[in-house]
């Protein structure tokens, strides 16, 4: 079974490491989509603190990865999906419904995200300090 995954994983932390491995854990290759720096601020309105290169790098280095690119614009995450031979595609469920419409191409399944972590509220606890 492939599975795929897209996201930013700026400040990679305990967050995207849980999704990861849950997501590694329905099947047998793990893929991940890494946002390009340019689709980041389209999404976030910020550039990332760590760039696309340095993101791809420490995604590709985790054991319960097999494969990354970068994900240079939304609207070819189906032809991903079909390149790829996805069977299930996995998202944290701050996406919940948003990405239903490709189970035309394979299942997809939302796992809850781990609570009080994201990559903005680190960036604001560090800005925070003096
Ligand atoms: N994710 C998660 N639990 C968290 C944070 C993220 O499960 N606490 C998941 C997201 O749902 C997504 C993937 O990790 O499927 C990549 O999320 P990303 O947007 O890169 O991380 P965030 O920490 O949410 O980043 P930001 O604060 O910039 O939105």
């Amino acid at each position: 079974m492939n599975i795929i995954t897209f996201g930013t994983f700026d400040v990679f932390h305990v967050g995207h490491i849980h999704i990861l491995e849950r997501a590694a854990g329905l099947g047998s290759k793990l893929i991940v989509g890494v946002s390009s720096d340019q689709l980041n601020y389209k999404k976030k309105g910020r550039t990332p603190v760590y760039c696309e290169k340095d993101r791809l790098k420490i995604i590709s280095s985790l054991s319960c990865v097999d494969e990354v690119f970068v994900e240079e614009s939304l609207e070819l995450k189906a032809q991903y999906i079909k390149d790829y031979e996805i069977d299930i595609l996995v998202m944290g469920d701050d996406w919940e419904g948003k990405f239903d419409h490709f189970s035309e191409f394979c299942q997809v399944i939302y796992f809850p995200r781990t609570p009080s972590i994201s990559t903005t509220e680190i960036i604001e606890v560090v800005k925070a300090i003096e």
